[in-house]
């Protein structure tokens, strides 16, 4: 049952009878065959595919359809497509818009794997890329070409957490190429922080991965589409073959029960850790979207709703080598891990020349090394001192 209140959606979204047909939670309805009982049920079952019914499992089943059904009714929108991973997401979502000759304006702070794609894939289908600077706000329009076909945003950025203008952006880019289709990649939001189709954005991509799940133990992509463009990229993404199975379309709507009150507990836990790290004498900078050091915290104070575990912070110093590693290998509660979004904690470090390679736009203007935390769920008294003891570490190691 839909409600204003988020908390009340997320337990309510997706459970209506014909899913969960008695219990509390949807049936795992495990399926390639449809069985159909006779020549009517299979005419109508093709005729309706794309609309809710058991027609072949790569349409879905049940199960797809609750975690569809729970995701529109989150983010808006006129449906939702499920992917195999958050990457699969992206890209498909693209595909599904652009051809050969055409041209992607594309975020510089955005997920590197993101950038690989457009590089190695887009590239050789003649479809060009240009990076703009996540700060650049109305001044997008000027970016537009004739043969614009695709705006990808993400915000906050990844790793160095810039927070986009996106109303500037949007109303530049809609005032001079209205057809564009724009997207983001709404992962720090969960869908839930930011509602990025009620700020006109055409498509909302998640890496369901993340914080749907919840457990770092399932992969799961997700794009919400606005009436305009589900059609496309529904059957298109279809076309490409993209479904996820079943027993991870059931884990992600069980994710959804406990998501608002782990975002809370990631919220208060970061918020406090982000603070205390303001106190320290080894930090430059706070890349917390709620902290007024990090770009674009104005726009973060307008838009969102409210922030989770992850952010980066800048120390003033550079760490070397044996420093850098004597600092990550020893934390107790902290482990190094690409993904985040999870339970637990987890830190990775980068140095600015790193960053700096894998930002096309929006160049790095810092030299001390960067660390990225994702705080988990346990105490955050025992986060900060794992935190303390780590710069103590680096002061030792001088
Ligand atoms: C912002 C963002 N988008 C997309 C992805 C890709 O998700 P997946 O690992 O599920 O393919 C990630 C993964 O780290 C991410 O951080």
């Amino acid at each position: 049952m839909t409600s204003k209140n988020i908390e009340t959606t997320l337990i309510g979204a997706g459970r209506g009878k014909r899913y969960t047909q008695g219990s509390v939670n949807p049936v795992t309805q495990r399926a390639s065959s449809l069985v159909f009982e006779s020549v009517a049920a299979k005419k109508h079952a093709t005729a309706q595919r794309a609309h809710g019914e058991l027609f072949y499992g790569r349409r879905g089943t049940l199960t797809h359809f609750a975690l569809q059904d729970a995701m529109v009714e989150l983010e808006g929108g006129a449906g939702c497509v499920l992917y195999p991973c958050g990457a699969a997401a992206v890209s498909n979502a693209i595909l599904s818009f652009v051809g050969a000759g055409d041209h992607l304006l594309m975020t510089g702070s955005v997920y590197e794997p993101t950038q690989d794609f457009c590089s190695h894939i887009l590239g050789r289908m003649n479809v060009t890329t240009t990076y703009f600077d996540p700060l650049i706000g109305a001044g997008i329009a000027e970016l537009i070409q004739p043969n614009t076909r695709v705006v990808f945003l993400e915000s906050p950025g990844s790793i160095t957490m810039e927070v986009q203008d996106i109303p500037a952006m949007v109303q530049a880019i809609r005032a001079v190429a209205p057809e564009v289709v724009i997207m983001i990649d709404n992962t720090w939001a969960a869908g839930v922080l930011f509602k990025a189709l009620d700020f006109d954005i055409d498509i909302s991509i998640q890496a369901g991965t993340k914080y749907i799940i919840g457990h770092s133990d399932y992969m799961l992509g997700t794009a919400v589409a606005n009436r305009r463009c589900w059609e496309q990229l529904r059957e298109y993404s279809y076309l490409m073959g993209q479904m996820v199975d079943a027993d991870t379309a059931y884990m992600a709507s069980r994710g959804l029960r406990t998501l608002g009150v782990r975002l809370k507990q990631h919220e208060r836990g970061s918020l406090e850790v982000a603070n205390w790290l303001a106190t320290r004498p080894e930090v430059a900078v706070i890349n917390h979207p709620a902290l007024p050091g990090c770009k674009g915290h104005e726009f973060y104070r307008r838009d969102f709703s409210g922030c989770n575990g992850l952010f980066s912070f800048v120390l003033k110093e550079r760490l070397n080598e044996a420093q850098l590693a004597d600092y990550l290998d020893n934390f107790s509660h902290f482990s190094m891990a690409y993904s985040w979004g999870g339970y637990e904690s987890l830190i990775l470090a980068n140095q600015p020349e790193e960053l700096e390679a894998i930002r096309p736009a929006g160049g790095v203007d810092f030299s001390g090394t960067l660390v990225r935390l994702h705080i988990g769920l346990e105490n955050v008294e025992d986060l900060i001192a794992d935190l303390a003891a780590g710069f103590d570490r680096i002061a030792n190691a001088r």
